[in-house]
């Protein structure tokens, strides 16, 4: 496994190129979507570029429990005021209260993720899977952990504000996208790349279940 090592503008302007020319080469194209600081230089690039995304499909990996899309921490509010409300999409989907029991078929009949790009949380997560979520683990409810509520309050009044629950893809979810883009930007997240990448697999560090994809790529950033 080789971590891809650039400037965090360099790594987010490949990842933006690689999306267009799927969108732009494919008759239909299903994007697999994060939120969180990581993938913000990604939409940045995408809202500059001319590809059009009519005819292309979006699934959010994840989304809190009890905040509405009107909530400025919401992962749907995010995803509006980074590329949502610049591009038009042929549909943009969460895994919310309504969809969470229907995510993983809604992916499969869309004939799968084409590309998804991932995070990772400083204790290993990806989406909201925490440490201790199983390989066959599907798009669900989930309790977050005190470090990932703790990560999190930087983005709210107080920690009291933070929600404890969220619905989240699943690792199996994940696993099935057809290639993978897995970014670690900042020197705080070097080490727990490093072990899950090259330490045992192990649902402690979830994201460690990612050595086994066949097509993935990984990028770190200072
Ligand atoms: C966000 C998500 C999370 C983040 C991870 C890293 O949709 O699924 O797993 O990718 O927590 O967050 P940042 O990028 O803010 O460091």
């Amino acid at each position: 496994m080789r971590i891809r090592r650039n400037t965090y503008q360099k790594v987010c302007h490949q990842i933006a190129s690689t999306i267009k020319k799927l969108v732009n080469d494919s008759e239909f194209s299903v994007l697999g979507l994060a939120t969180g600081s990581t993938p913000i230089g990604i939409y940045e690039q995408l809202r500059k570029m001319d590809v059009d995304f009519k005819k292309t499909l979006t699934y959010n990996l994840d989304e809190y429990v009890g905040l509405d899309k009107s909530h400025p921490q919401s992962y749907k509010y995010f995803m509006n005021e980074h590329l949502f409300k610049h591009k038009e999409f042929h549909s943009n989907n969460f895994p919310d209260e309504k969809l969470c029991p229907y995510y993983d078929s809604m992916i499969d009949n869309s004939d799968g993720i084409d590309i998804q790009i991932l995070g990772i949380g400083t204790n290993g997560h990806i989406a909201f899977n925490e440490p201790g979520t199983p390989r066959d683990s599907v798009t669900r409810i989930v309790d977050l952990t005190e470090n990932t509520i703790k990560d999190n309050s930087r983005f709210f009044n107080s920690i009291d504000e933070v929600p404890t629950q969220a619905r989240t893809m699943g690792i199996e979810t994940i696993m099935k996208s057809k290639e993978i883009y897995l970014v670690a930007q900042g020197k705080h997240k070097k080490e727990i790349l490093e072990k899950a990448m090259y330490g045992d697999i192990t649902p402690e560090i979830p994201a460690s279940f990612l050595q086994e994809h066949q097509n993935l790529k990984v990028y770190y950033s200072d």
